[in-house]
């Protein structure tokens, strides 16, 4: 019997991940679909509601559902407890299970540019629910994690749920300092540079061995990593960590191993 999926999220018009499922489907031979629908933020509970009346077999969860979907779940995986937040729902036998992919993806995402995690250093900047994810999945690799955020409360209180999760985290103000000296992996997760905003503070004396990366998808360009690349740093935008938190998914869904390069293609054909 034919199978659906869907990513839900508000606004989801930009959204590749049915192009990206879709051509591993049809590489595999398997019979689904996977769809996509703006669903606001008063009409979650019908929406979720509403897959399972359709027969969905799980669908993917975007902005600026990821926590509040969670009451409208029955269970929910440890990576989902961990990052209290849930990016990919799958239904078994009617039961509702919230899962997250976004923190474990992003660490497939780099892993062939960074072997090593433990003890070294990433600097996050951002405190928002991207941050939260990353910051958690790193921390639990063993990095030690300093955040910085406009809004410094809110990065002490990431720092204290990393700590709380036997992370070793820290925060600082969002601007230059000696953190550039030894940072290992430097990760931009604010909205800047969504709309083209020129990124606002410089990063000379940043460590060249370093690895910088924007969650931006499709953003080889931003101000951010530019200067990165100028300054000598090896640079990755977010079309890795959206490929692998798909491929996770995927497997989470229908279990073996998902076809990486196809998705990967099916990503990339949209961006042209
Ligand atoms: P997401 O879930 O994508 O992380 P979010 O939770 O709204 O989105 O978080 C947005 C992040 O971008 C926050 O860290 C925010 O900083 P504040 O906590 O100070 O609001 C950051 N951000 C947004 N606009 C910014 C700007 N102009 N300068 C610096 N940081 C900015």
């Amino acid at each position: 019997m034919e199978k659906h999926f869907a990513v839900i999220g508000n606004p989801i018009g930009h959204s590749y991940s049915p192009g990206m499922h879709n051509a591993g489907y049809k590489s595999l031979g398997i019979d689904a679909q996977y769809h996509r629908f703006q669903v606001p933020p008063d009409r979650l509970a019908e929406a979720v509601n509403g897959l399972c009346a359709l027969g969905f077999s799980g669908w993917n969860v975007t902005l600026p559902h990821k926590e509040t979907i969670i009451p409208h779940l029955d269970t929910l995986t440890p990576q989902a407890k961990r990052a209290g937040a849930v990016n990919t729902v799958k239904i078994v036998d009617g039961e509702k299970i919230g899962h997250n992919t976004d923190g474990d993806g992003f660490i497939c995402s780099i892993e062939s540019e960074l072997q090593e995690f433990a003890d070294k250093k990433a600097v996050v900047l951002g405190a928002g629910g991207a941050s939260k994810g990353i910051a958690l999945a790193l921390a639990a690799k063993g990095m030690r994690v300093h955040i910085l955020n406009r809004t410094p409360e809110k990065a002490s209180e990431l720092v204290r749920i990393l700590d709380s999760k036997g992370g070793r985290g820290s925060f600082g103000e969002f601007k230059p300092g000696d953190w550039l000296k030894d940072v290992d992996l430097l990760v931009q997760t604010t909205s800047l540079g969504l709309r083209g905003e020129p990124f606002p503070f410089a990063l000379e004396g940043i460590c060249p061995k370093a690895l910088a990366v924007d969650i931006i998808v499709n953003a080889q360009e931003t101000s951010f990593l530019q200067e990165a690349k100028k300054l000598g740093c090896r640079v990755l935008d977010g079309t890795g960590m959206l490929l692998h938190q798909g491929a996770l998914a995927w497997e989470f869904w229908l279990g073996g191993q998902a076809p990486i390069e196809v998705m990967r293609k099916g990503l990339q054909d949209q961006m042209q």
